[in-house]
């Protein structure tokens, strides 16, 4: 956690907030801290009433209002050593096998590794369909961005938030998410300057994968465990926030665009993209926008429902501009990928 972010965003407590009524953190003494990043703490709610504590781990500080069902979820990413050489992991998956943990951690880090980074590696071809493309697009898109600091929501390994910060004139520059090990790899490219994932070959077998993020600005850009529907933030603290494929990863997307709203300051902007694949596992289906009722007005269409609730006001936004159709393109391993054609749409709050 860079302290420029902590002092400019002032985070909230998000177990005693009620109503406008919200509580700052502060930072306990005795932190371990290297070259302006905490990288292990404790930040404490303020209100003498409440008094939570939220650590910070690997420079990560962990905002969410569960912390002890948090830690079960991720607690084995959260304990995953970082110092087994490749040739250790690779006998380690082999011994867990397909479908554990471990595994699943791994092929997600290899799929978004691979789509926020691959194109690092200057072949053109790789540039398809990648996080950087789709990022490309949007922000021609949205035109200018707004002053003021800017939130990349679902960041995963990281790029979009890389991308977010440079954008024209350049911004302090948040990305969240709730999966540990995918923050964990975007803070240490963050404070490295590389980013180290695995790359999936194929059934358990990965390949370490290193690229160096030399054309990529990192210096205004942090990474922290938040909950996209539950967001540690007063209310317009952002002028421009972005949820590249998010909508349908989160249990209430219709939450998650009010909760967008609410953090962005008077004429800020939400860029957003979304396949709309939607999941009754993660999403149910009363929630989906779109993908059922084909009697409504939308027929089902959730790039219908999508327009309309943007071009409608009926969330505070004004539509700017949306684009029907840009690939992403997610590697699952060297023989397959799935690819995507995902809805932009960018949103002004009015
Ligand atoms: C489909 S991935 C997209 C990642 C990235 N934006 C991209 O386009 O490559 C969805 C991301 O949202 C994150 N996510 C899901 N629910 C979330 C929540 N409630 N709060 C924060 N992040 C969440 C997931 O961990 C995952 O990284
Ligand atoms: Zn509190």
């Amino acid at each position: 956690m860079r302290h420029e972010h902590f002092e400019t965003l002032a985070p909230i407590c998000v177990v005693c907030r009620e109503g406008d009524v919200a509580h700052s953190l502060v930072l306990r003494p005795g932190a371990r801290e290297d070259q302006g990043h905490v990288l292990e703490g404790m930040l404490r709610c303020s209100n003498a009433a409440c008094q939570r504590e939220y650590p910070i781990l690997d420079g990560i500080p962990l905002l969410v209002a569960d912390l002890p069902s948090y830690v079960k979820q991720q607690g084995a990413a959260l304990l995953e050593r970082a110092d087994v050489s490749e040739r250790t992991e690779a006998w380690l998956a082999d011994c867990l096998g397909p479908g554990t943990d471990f595994d699943l951690r791994r092929r997600h880090l290899s799929s978004y590794g691979d789509a926020h980074y691959r194109d690092l590696d200057a072949d053109e071809r790789a540039r398809h369909g990648s996080l950087a493309s789709l990022w490309t697009a949007l922000a021609r898109l949205a035109g200018p961005l707004p002053e003021g600091p800017r939130l990349d929501v679902g960041c995963a390994v990281g790029r979009g938030a890389f991308e977010l910060a440079s954008e024209g004139e350049g911004a302090l520059t948040l990305g969240i998410d709730l999966n540990y090990s995918m923050l964990r790899v975007a803070a240490s490219a963050l404070r490295t300057g590389v980013v180290s994932y695995p790359e999936r070959v194929v059934g358990v077998v990965s390949e370490r994968r290193t690229r160096a993020l030399t054309t990529l600005r990192r210096t205004r850009v942090d990474f922290w465990a938040c909950d996209a529907l539950r967001l540690p933030f007063r209310d317009g603290r952002f002028a421009v926030t972005s949820a590249l494929n998010v909508l349908d990863s989160v249990s209430s997307p219709s939450e998650l665009l009010r909760v967008l709203h609410r953090v962005l300051s008077p004429r800020g902007l939400a860029l957003l993209a979304s396949p709309y694949d939607w999941s009754d596992a993660v999403t149910p289906m009363a929630q989906w926008l779109g993908g059922h009722s084909r009697e409504a007005s939308h027929r089902g269409s959730s790039t219908t429902l999508m327009h309309e609730l943007l071009a409608n006001g009926s969330l505070g936004f004004e539509l700017v501009a949306e684009h029907e159709n840009e690939p992403w393109v997610l590697r699952l391993h060297e023989r397959s990928q799935i690819t995507y054609s995902t809805h932009l749409l960018v949103g002004r709050k009015r």
